[in-house]
């Protein structure tokens, strides 16, 4: 079935462009619905209009956590969409907020992508963190949200190399190259086949 996606997004927006790229170049069989991003003059946002895809900018300073998610769920009540799309969105998302979006089956409607081989190396910068731990292979994971940071069902991980003379900028952009392949290709799958979990860690992209 064709996904109808919001995309939430809090900075550079690389992956949000390569979903966005896919669906126009006809791999990915998607729409977005709309962009939501919690922090102004987001490259995210700029790339959206580009896209000419609908966004919504919700700043949340000031604010308690569930009064800037229930702006959230009230901005999107709007649209019907399948699956919300985390794109480097550097806020956590409550239980509450993932009630809204669970899923029959059990799961949440809601789908990251982290820059590691998750479980290892969760939190905020895990390329730098995965690099100075001095790893030789590294990867990305996507996968359902759950209540816990950077955890989930696993739906797919992709692996990277380090490579000898590697500095974590260069590390960092071999990663987010697989990224922008790996994203599109699980939506695909998921457009294709639904939800299909892997067992943790098995590496199937
Ligand atoms: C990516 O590295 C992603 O894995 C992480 O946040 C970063 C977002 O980058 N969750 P961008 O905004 O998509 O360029």
């Amino acid at each position: 079935m064709s996904l109808k996606l919001a995309i939430f997004a809090s900075g550079r927006g690389s992956n949000m462009r390569a979903i966005l790229q896919s669906i126009a170049d006809g791999y990915l069989d998607a729409s977005v619905a709309v962009a939501v991003c919690n922090e102004e003059g987001a490259g995210a946002l700029k790339i959206a209009r580009e896209f000419g895809v609908t966004s919504i900018c919700l700043p949340h300073s000031g604010m308690k956590r569930r009064e800037h998610e229930e702006k959230v769920l009230a901005a999107l009540k709007d649209f019907d969409i399948d699956f919300i799309v985390l794109a480097g969105y550097m806020r956590i998302l409550s239980p509450a907020f993932l009630k809204s979006f669970k899923d029959p089956a059990g799961y949440f409607r809601v789908i990251n992508i982290h820059p590691s081989l998750l479980p290892a190396f969760p939190g905020v910068d895990a390329y730098k963190d995965a690099f100075e731990a001095g790893v030789e292979v590294s990867g990305i994971t996507v996968h359902l949200v759950d209540e816990e940071v950077d955890h989930g069902p696993i739906l797919a991980q992709a692996e990277f190399a380090r490579l000898p003379g590697d500095t974590l900028d260069s590390f960092r952009a071999r990663g987010l190259a697989v990224e922008h392949q790996l994203y599109p290709k699980v939506l695909q799958q998921i457009a294709r086949e639904g939800v299909r979990v892997t067992p943790r860690g098995s590496v199937t992209a």
